[in-house]
């Protein structure tokens, strides 16, 4: 097989990490005997200011993104641009414009030691996050009246469609179904937000048409509490657009940090996209500090997608083992240069390849 995969580095220190994650994507090419080529899309802070472009991302690119395979994201966010600016105009504008749906976040405790909970084993952390993707908060719609003034109104509206909550819905119980545990526990604000009675009546009609998973229904601050309480209770969540973004940054940490925390935003069958979920880390840019271990394991979701199971399969072992051997004290920046954990995976990879592939 061979894939286009469109590469988008982007600012901060999205360019040093991704630069390890294709290091790490050429060894398993190698090794599993797949091709691919890349598109470099070279969107962010430093293209909008160099080129004085009057659009951060033209809608061309979201054209030329549709006929590729995968695309693989490295970080979006500078401090010389307004909050939010870039990562609507190119994170947002990617997720919305290829209509990925979901936003797949698992939470895998992958050495004890890297947990700040006490007993932790990695057995007790093994969450998977379905965080709904093109909804909710997120869509633009607001707002502001009398900006400025003393009698401003700032407005946005979190929106919910059956269609979109269904399909959300469905993935996760698909995913919960594949899962040994088959538990499905879906995390909402139904006591205070009304509309997420829609999520609550669409996720009882799935259940009934899915007997095998068992499901749970938690209030979005509680599941924080039991995320630190009692992680082991959870094996699937699926969520709200918004509530998966902080839950995860939560999850991130029980992982050991946001050094280890990948996402896909997917479209199932169609391209999708798939990044470290940190962001881009401003003052470590250039410094070769930067832990390029999320963006390795976004790589390995990549490969998933793209049906290269048994390459992303090995690129997660052997990052596992990584971090079980403590070869990378910590998972701190700087705790090894980024470019040498790159290679450290590289180089496990291509070397496991005789044994076992
Ligand atoms: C994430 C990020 C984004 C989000 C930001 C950059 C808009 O925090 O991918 O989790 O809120 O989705
Ligand atoms: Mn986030």
């Amino acid at each position: 097989m061979s894939y286009r995969i469109g590469v988008l580095p982007g600012d901060g220190i999205g360019p040093e990490v991704v630069r390890e994650g294709l290091k790490v994507l050429a060894a398993a090419a190698e090794v599993f005997g797949f091709r691919y080529e890349t598109v470099h899309f070279p969107y962010g802070a430093e293209h909008t200011l160099a080129t004085g472009a009057r659009e951060i991302m033209p809608p061309s690119a979201i054209e030329q993104m549709r006929e590729l395979d995968a695309i693989l994201l490295g970080a979006i966010g500078d401090p010389r641009f307004e909050t939010g600016v870039l990562e609507r105009a190119i994170v947002g504008a990617i997720r919305f414009g290829l209509d990925l749906y979901v936003n797949l976040r698992p939470i895998k405790l992958y050495a004890e030691h890297l947990c700040p909970l006490k007993d932790k084993r990695p057995e007790d952390i093994d969450i998977l996050v379905v965080r709904e993707n093109t909804e909710d908060a997120y869509t633009l719609i607001g707002g502001f009246l009398k900006k400025g003034t003393p009698d401003e109104v700032a407005q946005q509206t979190m929106i919910y469609t059956r269609k979109g909550v269904e399909r959300c819905l469905r993935y996760a119980f698909e995913k919960a179904r594949a899962r040994p545990r088959k538990k499905l526990t879906l995390v909402d604000k139904a006591n205070a937000i009304p509309a997420h009675d829609l999520w609550r009546r669409t996720f009882a009609e799935l259940a009934a048409e899915y007997p095998e998973v068992q499901t749970d229904v938690n209030f979005v601050d509680a599941c924080c509490m039991w995320l630190v309480k009692d992680p082991e209770s959870y094996d699937t969540i699926v969520t709200t657009n918004l509530f998966g973004d902080i839950i995860t940054d939560l999850g991130a940490m029980l992982q050991g940090g946001l050094g280890v925390a990948a996402g896909g935003n997917i479209h199932p069958g169609r391209v999708s996209m798939f990044e470290p979920i940190h962001g881009s880390a401003p003052k470590y840019t250039g410094q070769n500090k930067a832990n390029p271990i999320a963006t390795i394991l976004a790589v390995a979701m990549m490969l998933e997608h793209l049906g290269e199971q048994a390459a992303a399969s090995r690129i997660e072992q052997v990052v596992a083992e990584l971090l079980r051997s403590r070869r990378l004290p910590s998972l701190k920046a700087g705790a090894l240069p980024t470019s040498e954990i790159g290679d450290l995976v590289a180089g496990a990879v291509r070397a496991s390849s005789a044994a076992t592939a």
